[in-house]
């Protein structure tokens, strides 16, 4: 198995071990900067891990800055919003200031919203250059057909190597989406996938096993310079071998 690759038999293992990285990860990047910068992952599987860290007694919310690797384009009190499940699993429950948290403005028209958040992005990194910044943590999740983020297979947002933030129209969920986009997400110092579920080991494996950047959005998720964590229950690490 992959050094990179952290299986655990529970929710409550995995969740711990995720949490207990981020404590680390975030007290060396305040010490390093002052500051820690973190773009979290939406869908359903991050919501038990961000329950958990709320607790987290080692984290210093103040010095968090908290973005999304991808949001729905729907009002942040909408069921469907990530910005929503993030907030009612952990924003609310922990002192993070309020300017701290950077929401995508997603009730905007989608290509404003991904203009208005790549500019949020560029204003809070003070990039004055093209090339994109590096966050320190970027949380991504696994869909079954390979897509993380909302980069979705055969979207127009693959391809797109000038911006960092894109509005992906997703012709299977019928909707746009507003996501990171592979250069920006390949310039993290850490990405850290969460796989958990049975239903999740065949696309993992192939991840894993047999990456094809031309099937599967997350194979191409390379960071230039830093590094790659899985964090897999063993449901999903199943067909890993
Ligand atoms: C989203 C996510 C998306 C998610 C995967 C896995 O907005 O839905 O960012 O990339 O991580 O679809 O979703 P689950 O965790 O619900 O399986």
């Amino acid at each position: 198995m992959p050094s990179n690759i952290h299986t655990f038999g529970s929710t409550d293992e995995w969740c711990a071990a995720m949490v207990t990285t981020l404590e680390k990860v975030s007290a060396e990047a305040i010490h390093r900067n002052r500051r820690f910068s973190i773009a979290l992952s939406g869908g359903t599987t991050p919501k038990a891990m961000y329950t958990h860290w709320a607790k987290s007694r080692k984290t210093d919310w103040s010095r968090i800055h908290f973005f999304w690797s991808d949001e729905r384009c729907v009002l942040s009190t909408h069921p469907d919003s990530n910005f929503r499940m993030a907030h009612e699993s952990l924003l609310s429950k922990v002192n993070v200031p309020s300017s701290n948290i950077h929401r995508v403005p997603a009730e905007e028209d989608p290509m404003l919203a991904s203009q208005q958040y790549e500019d949020e992005i560029r204003d809070f990194f003070g990039a004055r250059t093209s090339a994109p910044p590096a966050f320190d943590v970027i949380l991504l999740g696994l869909g079954d057909d390979g897509h993380t983020a909302s980069l979705f297979p055969d979207t127009d947002a693959l391809n797109v190597t000038d911006s960092w933030v894109v509005d992906n129209f997703v012709k299977k969920l019928k909707s746009h989406r507003i996501t990171f986009s592979f250069p920006l997400i390949n310039r993290a110092r850490q990405v850290m996938f969460m796989v958990t579920g049975a239903s999740k080991a065949d696309v993992l494996a192939d991840v894993i096993r047999h990456p094809d950047t031309s099937v599967c959005p997350a194979a191409r998720v390379r960071p230039e310079q830093g590094e790659v964590l899985w964090f897999v229950d063993h449901s999903a690490a199943g067909k890993l071998g």
